[in-house]
């Protein structure tokens, strides 16, 4: 985020300080003293933590680090996160509680108590055991945003399987290669899904996925949009009537127990090389620190609304729409389509419709509301809001002070949480005392020893650029690439031996704040989206047109980055008219809208290194028209 550089340093010296009222009512107090306790002996900090859960049988172990990088949270616990989540509450007032108040784009509503929630995620786990799916199985959902989404992903860890979600904005070549890796026997998807008034075909993408590759028996399809579809006889199962069948009805679905750390899912993201990485997160150590988390950042009340706006088909949705709301008996919103329809006061009609007291979103979406003006935010009573989150890429002053002015009404502090999918949870953000400094992540939650560090791995000085590294494991941290352990040392644990690195570049500044600049490898943040010039690059040189391509990101105002690719034709291939066009269409075809380049330049060579490897730095420098840098390894 070069652009925006001058103005972070610019806002270096700003400080908010959030309301007395919330400082004073905070669920955290004390950062200082209970940070540096929590460094010093992380395992007594997470031990506290973890007997806030109901296990079924406690821990011999916190902390096993016998076998470096691959840590082992509380050793010997037999738990189920959906215990936590949902059964424990059926005894307690939550009980009654609302779980989950959900909004369709075409309006239409749904409300589940704990209750209810319970019910629907019993009755669906009776169906994929009555389908044979045991523990371990891993389980492939690909669904719109809607309630089914909640209730598959708990069902399946209820049963001890795995989920492996795909975001339901990805199309058929990302699906089946997510399908494929973790080789999966049943999918759940939807005939549809609403977006912007129209219908995203998700079962047909499926259906072109699963040809492509050939695990997949069973498809169950919720029905949402309605229209007609292909169903395959003995193959594809109505969710509803899978639902309704005196097998899923048995008021006696018992929850699996399990190890700690036994894996609760895999979530797929983009890393720097071709295949995307399957990312293994278990039940313990997972459940407690996205939780914990959760119940200090955003300070989660019992009469709170939470609205996490993101897609339960990335980190964020699993963490905080579907696992740690429910972790700690919130009352959750959930929305299932654009913010901007059918008018741009969406979302603002729907924050006073249900009183939302906290929002959780990108900002990339803030600066697409943004720019419809102030107008569409004002006309809304906004008051309900108390606290106010921002995630997935560097937060550029002009948006957070907007959001905090203009959404916040200037009472709701803005927590900005630096993490990721490996992360499992927030791992560098303020809490509702911290006083803020807009476009800084501020410091390391508690148990997280983050810092930036050079070359050698040395901190470096105040206000200089280095590598963010996490120095301690953590309880949410994933625990290892699904089917490739070698790759999960290689791509953490490799250049420093014994600290996390994050894959980003950060700086710290005098008082001890970091400030995220954004990725050093070949991942771009597209609208906050994490994808990987790579797999844009192979959807690319799967058309036939096309026999080299490099995918690079440059600043773009809304997005963050927006993508842009350079191809070199096939030898005897026309340049024809459109060319371009049906190359970005085709790369929306196969992984999905949000990574169609903005711009594709035909070109005859592309500049590479003698040992072959593409320069996409160069071609940065080149495209901005920035100074090019060392290009000793340039081949000329
Ligand atoms: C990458 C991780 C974790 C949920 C969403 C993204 C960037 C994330 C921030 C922030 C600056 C941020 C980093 C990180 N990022 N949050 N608050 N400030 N950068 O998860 O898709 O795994 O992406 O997102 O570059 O490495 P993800």
């Amino acid at each position: 985020m070069e652009a925006s550089d001058t103005l972070d340093r610019q806002s270096e010296s700003e400080l908010y300080f959030p309301p007395e009222s919330i400082q004073q009512n905070a669920n955290a107090q004390e950062y200082d003293k209970l940070h540096a306790f929590s460094v010093q002996d992380p395992e007594a900090y997470w031990g506290e933590r973890a007997e806030e859960f109901s296990w079924y049988k406690k821990w011999d172990k916190v902390l096993d680090d016998s076998n470096k990088p691959f840590f082992k949270w509380f050793v010997g616990g037999k738990v189920n996160i959906v215990h936590n989540a949902l059964d424990r509450h059926l005894t307690t007032y939550h009980r009654n509680k609302i779980a989950l108040i959900w909004e369709g784009e075409p309006g239409d509503t749904r409300t589940f108590s704990y209750f209810a929630l319970h019910r629907e995620v019993s009755k669906f786990s009776n169906v994929l055991r009555s389908m044979g799916v045991k523990k371990g199985d891993i389980v492939t959902i690909y669904l719109p945003r809607i309630p089914e989404q909640v209730i598959a992903m708990l069902a399946c860890a209820k049963i001890g399987a795995i989920h492996s979600v795909v975001y339901g904005g990805f199309s058929v070549e990302a699906l089946a290669e997510r399908i494929q890796d973790a080789q999966s026997k049943v999918l759940i998807t939807a005939d549809g899904g609403w977006l912007r008034g129209k219908i995203v075909e998700l079962k047909m993408i499926a259906d072109e996925a699963i040809a492509r590759q050939g695990t997949i028996e069973h498809v169950i399809v919720v029905k949402r949009t309605g229209q007609e579809i292909y169903m395959e006889a003995g193959r594809d199962y109505w969710f509803e009537d899978l639902i309704n069948l005196p097998v899923a009805n048995g008021l006696n679905a018992p929850t699996e127990v399990m190890d700690a750390e036994d894996p609760l899912f895999i979530l797929y993201t983009s890393g720097t090389t071709g295949r995307p990485k399957g990312i293994l997160h278990t039940h313990g150590g997972y459940m407690v620190y996205t939780a914990t988390t959760l119940k200090n950042v955003f300070d989660i009340k019992d009469e709170d609304r939470w609205w996490c706006a993101a897609d339960p088909g990335w980190i964020t949705g699993h963490s905080y729409i579907v696992y740690a709301p429910l972790l700690v008996g919130a009352t959750s919103f959930m929305y299932e389509g654009a913010p901007n329809y059918p008018y741009p006061n969406r979302w603002w009609r729907m924050i006073e419709n249900y009183g939302i007291s906290i929002l959780y979103t990108a900002p990339t979406a803030i600066r697409g509301l943004m720019r419809f003006g102030d107008s569409w935010v004002k006309r809304h009573d906004l008051s309900s809001l108390r606290l106010l989150g921002s995630v997935g890429e560097p937060i550029n002053p002009e948006a957070w002070k907007w959001y905090h002015t203009v959404v916040g009404g200037e009472r709701c502090p803005i927590m900005d949480t630096w993490w990721q999918t490996e992360t499992g949870g927030f791992m560098i953000s303020p809490l509702p005392i911290t006083p803020l400094k807009p476009g800084s992540a501020t410091k390391p939650f508690f148990g997280i020893d983050a810092d930036v560090v050079d070359e050698e791995g040395n901190p470096v000085k105040a206000g200089e650029e280095g590598y963010l590294v996490i120095k301690k494991p953590w309880p949410g941290m994933l625990r290892t690439i699904y089917g490739d352990p070698d790759r999960y040392k290689e791509q953490y644990w490799s250049k420093y031996g014994n600290m996390y690195q994050a894959g980003d570049s950060a700086r710290k500044d005098e008082d001890g704040y970091i400030w995220v600049i954004g990725r050093i490898d070949d991942v771009i943040k597209v609208s906050g989206y994490r994808l990987g010039t790579a797999e844009v690059e192979s959807a690319l040189v799967s058309h036939n047109a096309v026999s080299e391509a490099a995918a690079i990101g440059l600043p773009h105002e809304l997005k963050g980055n927006a993508i842009h690719a350079y191809v070199i034709l096939k030898a005897g291939q026309e340049r024809t008219e459109g060319l371009e066009e049906e190359l970005r269409n085709h790369v929306g075809h196969e992984m999905g809208p949000i990574a169609k380049p903005d711009q594709i330049t035909i070109v005859d060579s592309l500049p590479k290194t003698r040992s072959g490897k593409i320069m996409r730095r160069l071609l940065k420098a080149r495209a901005m028209g920035l100074p090019e840098g060392d290009i000793s390894t340039l081949e000329q």
